[in-house]
């Protein structure tokens, strides 16, 4: 059974998919953790799964460097097989994704490398494109730069908003992100050869 922790900064939805898809005893996964850098939505869906969850408040650090210290420490508590950053709005610093790296991995809802950062939705529905997507990556120490491991195509309709948009697009990551923890968990998808295959390319 692969070891789950997920970080997350708001409502936590895909979290909650990960968490209702791990209670099927015929998924691989299981979420021991839930961290996150403020008072989070999210952890009610923790608790509600009686899930352990801690908090490493990002106002309460002098430097991002710090702040990872601790939210290293936490993990190193735990010890997960794989660390999953989902809506976790903090960009991490060197030492914890070289610490973790290539097990730790990211949802973003955008067809990367198109529309990165904290914004891919409001910046696909800026450029006009008609189709963005979802995708799930394997963290490094740019912005939403990592080994793409699973990505889909979205399209933007008329009169998409920024929130229409990017409900449309949640459901997609979800389904990506568990079908990419089932497949770490099965030895299906080996995110060291992942990792060596895009810095090779
Ligand atoms: C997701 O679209 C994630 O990719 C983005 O923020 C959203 C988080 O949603 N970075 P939720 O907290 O899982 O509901």
């Amino acid at each position: 059974m692969l070891t789950v922790a997920v970080l997350i900064s708001g409502t936590g939805s895909n979290l909650r998919a990960l968490l209702d898809a791990a209670a099927d005893p015929g998924y691989p996964a299981h979420v021991v953790v839930v961290g996150a850098d403020r008072e989070a939505e999210g952890f009610s869906h923790a608790e509600e799964y009686g899930i352990p969850s801690f908090m490493v408040p990002w106002a309460q650090f002098a430097s991002r460097e710090e702040w990872g210290a601790e939210l290293g420490a936490q993990l190193d508590v735990w010890k997960p097989d794989l660390v999953v950053l989902s809506g976790l709005m903090r960009l991490l610093p060197a030492s914890l994704v070289d610490r973790w790296a290539p097990r730790i991995i990211n949802t973003h809802p955008a067809y990367l490398p198109e529309f990165p950062g904290a914004h891919g939705v409001r910046d696909a529905l800026a450029a006009g494109v008609d189709q963005t997507g979802a995708s799930v990556i394997i963290v490094d120490n740019g912005v939403d730069s990592g080994p793409i491991l699973a990505q889909e195509r979205v399209p933007v309709l008329p009169g998409d908003d920024e929130h229409a948009l990017h409900d449309r697009i949640k459901p997609v990551e979800r389904r990506l992100l568990i079908d990419v923890v089932r497949r770490i968990a099965t030895g299906d998808l080996d995110l060291a050869v992942a990792a060596s295959a895009s810095s090779a390319s």
